[in-house]
């Protein structure tokens, strides 16, 4: 799905915009190296972040054992990491999880060569592909499914005029209205209350195709449009996220924060158990008056400070969705 706008019946004013990261990252992108991942951003051990955590580690090890609260790791064989990047996260999954037989499957053909790089050695298969056209049966043959920090690049919809959710489906001849129709009555999505709104299309149909694939594990990561800041840290950070997935301008390309409340109503139906909370549960912070200090000068005064105050504010920013077939 191209980047493209489409007008409504009588033309002109468009009823929707969508926006696609596919051709950036088929062709254009080099490196992430400007685009600082939560996990990349904790991947250096000698990185100044780690110090805030109450346990200073790597994104994959912290997260290998909040997963294992919820999935019986041990027992899980075949998975899948769909946009794993350079690949460091699959590296710690591995580290802990020496049986496990892993398959990365990118759309870049840049980053899945730096994932064979990271990878050497261990037990893995590789897929160049959009995440968007695997047939389901793919999916299918796998017991946990990873996404972390990559459904904001899926297709999104943008400015979407909300007078078209009242619309007859039967009266309806754009596929991509239909599917957004189907979408929020099949589901019971709530109805955004305002004129235009933007929708993580792809980020839904990726989690449906999942759920209907049957993958009984499923592990979601990603930048929230709908976080929430603690009471304790209410005072030091300013999330903005009003429910409505908001646009983030890198290089080459946008991307769309996630209102997971769809996505895990979309799991809920297909029978899922869901979970759901802030990056801050497995990277917790440790909130000392030293890092207080550092917030409340909103890293004004050097640049390691500025990158804490991005760090911790991240953490909340971030959600994770724990996905666990009943
Ligand atoms: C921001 S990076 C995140 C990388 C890594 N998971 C991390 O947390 O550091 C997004 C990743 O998703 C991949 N990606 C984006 N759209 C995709 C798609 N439609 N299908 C498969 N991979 C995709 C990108 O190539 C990249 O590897």
């Amino acid at each position: 799905m191209g980047s493209f706008a489409r007008t409504g019946a009588s033309g002109g004013i468009p009823v929707y915009q969508c926006n696609s990261t596919e051709e950036y990252h088929k062709g254009k992108l080099g490196s992430l190296g400007w685009e600082l991942t939560v996990c990349n951003t904790l991947h250096p051990p000698d990185t100044p972040v780690r110090k805030f955590l109450v346990r200073s580690d790597s994104y994959g090890y912290l997260l290998h054992d909040h997963l294992k609260r919820f999935f019986p790791l041990e027992k899980i064989e075949k998975v899948i990491e769909i946009g794993g990047g350079y690949g460091y996260l699959m590296k710690d999954l591995l580290d802990r999880c020496g049986h496990f037989k892993a398959c990365m499957l990118d759309i870049s053909p840049v980053l899945l060569e730096k994932q064979k790089e990271t990878l050497k050695g261990y037990d893995v298969s590789y897929r160049l592909e959009d995440a968007m056209e695997t047939e389901p049966e793919v999916f299918g043959q796998y017991n946990l499914a990873v996404l972390n920090e990559n459904l904001g690049d899926f297709p999104a919809l943008v400015g979407l005029d909300s007078r078209v959710l009242a619309r007859d489906p039967s009266t309806v001849h754009d596929p991509v209205i239909k599917k957004v129709l189907r979408f929020f009555e099949t589901y019971g999505l709530d109805r955004p209350a305002v004129e235009h709104f933007n929708l993580n299309i792809g980020a839904m149909e990726m989690t449906e195709k999942l759920c209907l694939a049957g993958v009984p594990h499923i592990f979601i990561g990603e930048h929230s449009c709908e976080a929430k800041a603690p009471p304790a840290l209410g005072p030091y950070i300013n999330l903005m996220s009003d429910g409505n997935p908001r646009r983030i301008t890198l290089k080459g390309h946008d991307e769309y924060t996630i209102k997971f409340s769809y996505l895990q109503k979309i799991a809920g139906y297909h029978g899922y158990e869901t979970v759901r909370g802030p990056f801050a549960d497995y990277l917790v912070p440790n909130l000392t008056e030293h890092l207080k200090a550092v917030l409340a000068s909103r890293g004004l005064y050097s640049d390691n400070e500025e990158a804490v105050c991005h760090f911790i504010s991240d953490l909340y920013e971030y959600e994770y969705l724990v996905l666990v077939k009943k």
